[in-house]
């Protein structure tokens, strides 16, 4: 055996505990910010580690095939004509699809990304807006596309954020779940874990659509999926 090959396992095991102990570290500094904290956080030091989008590997060209495809039927199906794009990231993607529509809005919390976004993308269709999904007043909407974010925020973060979907009498939810997930778990806000929107705190109905995203990006959750509710049946 060479040296090599023994010493390849113990670097890999040390980069293993140093990469667990630097997130748990990040995690417990995230306990003493607030969300606009946290999400610049995320940004400006690229947590997700994104190569191609600086939402993550989440948002590559090859994961989000499916919705690109996809979310353009699903919106003429429903006769969908704005759309709030809540939250848009940096629109990586999302720019691909042909969408059908009278007015979009980005927004997201990072002020940063909603500048470049409006300068690279903005026009007189798109419009991208800085807020904090959480607590800021909403435009009421024929849909709200709200892709890897109640993933990212703790149960009462993700309520807040809900319950002012559901204040600004928009009409459809269109959202991440992963269906059969044992149960939801609570995080800090900027950690992550699937959830499935079915289960407890969130107890969503039954979903009108379902589109599964088919995603290769974690082999642990092949399920990663996007529901689509009215806001008026989510009792919260
Ligand atoms: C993983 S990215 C997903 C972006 C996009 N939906 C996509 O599919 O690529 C999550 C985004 O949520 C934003 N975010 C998190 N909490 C937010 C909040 N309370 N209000 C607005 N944006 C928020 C973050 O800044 C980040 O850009």
């Amino acid at each position: 055996m060479s040296k090599n090959t023994i010493l390849k396992p113990i670097k890999s095991f040390f980069d293993y505990v140093s990469f667990n102990l630097q997130y748990e570290l990040m995690l417990l500094s995230y306990r003493g910010k607030n969300r606009k904290e946290v999400f610049n956080d995320i940004y400006y030091r690229n947590r997700w580690g994104g190569q191609e989008s600086i939402s993550g590997r989440g948002s590559t060209l090859k994961q989000t095939s499916v919705i690109i495809q996809k979310l353009p039927r699903l919106l003429e199906k429903l006769n969908a004509k704005i759309m709030l794009d809540a939250p848009c990231g940096d629109f990586y993607w999302l720019k691909e699809a042909q969408l059908n529509l009278e007015k979009y809005i980005g927004c997201d919390i990072v002020a940063d990304l909603i500048t470049t976004n409006q300068s690279s993308y903005g026009n007189e269709i798109r419009e991208f807006i800085n807020l904090d999904l959480a607590t800021d007043p909403l435009p009421q909407v024929d849909l709200i596309f709200c892709r890897d974010c109640l993933v990212h925020l703790s149960f009462k973060d993700a309520l807040a954020v809900i319950k002012n979907f559901k204040k600004s009498n928009s009409t459809y939810l269109l959202t991440t779940t992963y269906p059969g997930i044992i149960e939801n778990k609570d995080i800090v806000t900027g950690d992550w874990r699937a959830i499935d929107l079915r289960l407890p705190p969130y107890n969503f109905p039954d979903v009108l659509e379902i589109i599964d995203e088919e995603s290769t990006e974690r082999k642990d959750y092949p399920q990663k999926s996007l529901g689509l509710w009215k806001l008026s049946d989510i009792d919260l």
